[in-house]
């Protein structure tokens, strides 16, 4: 069904309904199919589009770089030391300064409200890069990796997610699953366990379209079932120093080949949404062999996703800008 959804903001998918983030990934369907059939709608043609980075990115600084250009959008990157939102200049000064030159911002960085504030006053639509608490984008291309596997029908799929249980990943993929109607667990110690009120308005959505939230310590209740198994980094963006800490509350509940047998399902696949720490290859791995979220074994296995997970940022990110703001 098609659905109008121009001129919105992309902050978190609690702003949308079942039925427009259904659209939202039958659009990303459409336009991974063609790209692959070397088809260029060119949906933003000689439009601008600035792309605001108070923290790193690979995927989806990349991500929305290739979706501006296969669109006929012209992409600015803007450093977050550069711009110093909120430090010389209010973020709402900034933002209807931009406004003024561009016809659409992606902001990655650390307040949520930060992202609030560019909303309300740019003038364009603003989409949520990751800030410290939703990472929205991400779940889209996780959800099309799903449904690329296992269908389009996401009602009552079981879903889980084990690690650090409060971070912008798991908070996103509750909503969304909630939205979709998954069965979505979380496999996470107390003390990482999501905030009390965003469970609540959870499960409060999950009452509506027929899914289920369980919340719970025991990796067996979590993962039993199950059919796509997810976890992300144990210390995010900003919090390096928890690393010992973390890896002390959570080593229990790395992704290994015993976990992902203990679905007692053969089909039961593996996303992350990278980067992923699963060896000793990077700085941090060796400085901390222990901080590994996934075993290599698993990282690597036939049950992996993580690779088209991360090609699906593009095509869903092209989805959100071209039904926000496209011709
Ligand atoms: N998954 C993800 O957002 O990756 P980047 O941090 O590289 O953008
Ligand atoms: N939770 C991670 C996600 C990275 C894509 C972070 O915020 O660092």
């Amino acid at each position: 069904m098609a659905m109008n959804l121009h001129g919105r903001h992309f902050l978190t998918l609690l702003d949308f309904s079942s039925a427009e983030i259904r659209y939202l990934l039958d659009l990303s369907e459409k336009l991974k199919a063609d790209k692959r059939a070397g088809i260029r709608a060119k949906n933003l043609e000689g439009m601008s589009i600035a792309l605001i980075f108070e923290k790193p990115s690979t995927r989806t600084r990349c991500a929305f770089v290739t979706a501006c250009v296969d669109e006929g959008a012209h992409p600015e990157y803007l450093e977050g030391k550069d711009l110093r939102l909120g430090v010389k200049e209010s973020t709402a000064d900034v933002a209807r300064v931009l406004g003024r030159m561009f016809d659409g911002i992606e902001f990655r960085g650390f307040a949520h409200e930060t992202a609030e504030d560019l909303a309300k006053w740019a003038g364009v639509p603003v989409w949520n890069g990751l800030t410290d608490r939703y990472h929205p984008t991400q779940v889209l291309a996780d959800f099309l990796t799903v449904r690329e596997n296992f269908g389009a029908n996401l009602r009552g799929f079981p879903f889980t997610y084990v690690g650090d249980g409060r971070n912008n990943v798991a908070n996103s993929l509750m909503i969304g699953a909630a939205k979709t109607g998954m069965d979505f667990r979380i496999g996470a110690p107390a003390s990482l366990h999501p905030e009390e009120a965003l469970v609540d308005r959870c499960r409060k959505i999950a009452a509506d379209t027929g899914g289920k939230i369980t919340i719970t310590d025991s990796v067996q209740s979590a993962v039993k079932g199950s059919l796509a198994i997810y976890t992300d980094v144990w210390a995010s963006m900003g919090e390096e120093d928890k690393i010992p800490e973390r890896i002390a509350a959570l080593k229990a509940y790395r992704v290994t080949a015993e976990m992902m047998a203990m679905t007692g399902e053969a089909e039961t696949i593996f996303l992350h949404c990278l980067p992923c720490f699963h060896d000793t290859s990077t700085e941090v791995g060796r400085k901390f062999p222990d901080i590994c979220e996934a075993t290599d074994e698993v990282f690597e296995g036939l049950q992996s996703r993580v690779f088209d997970q991360a090609e699906n940022r593009l095509h869903t990110i092209k989805a959100v800008m071209v039904a926000t703001l496209g011709r």
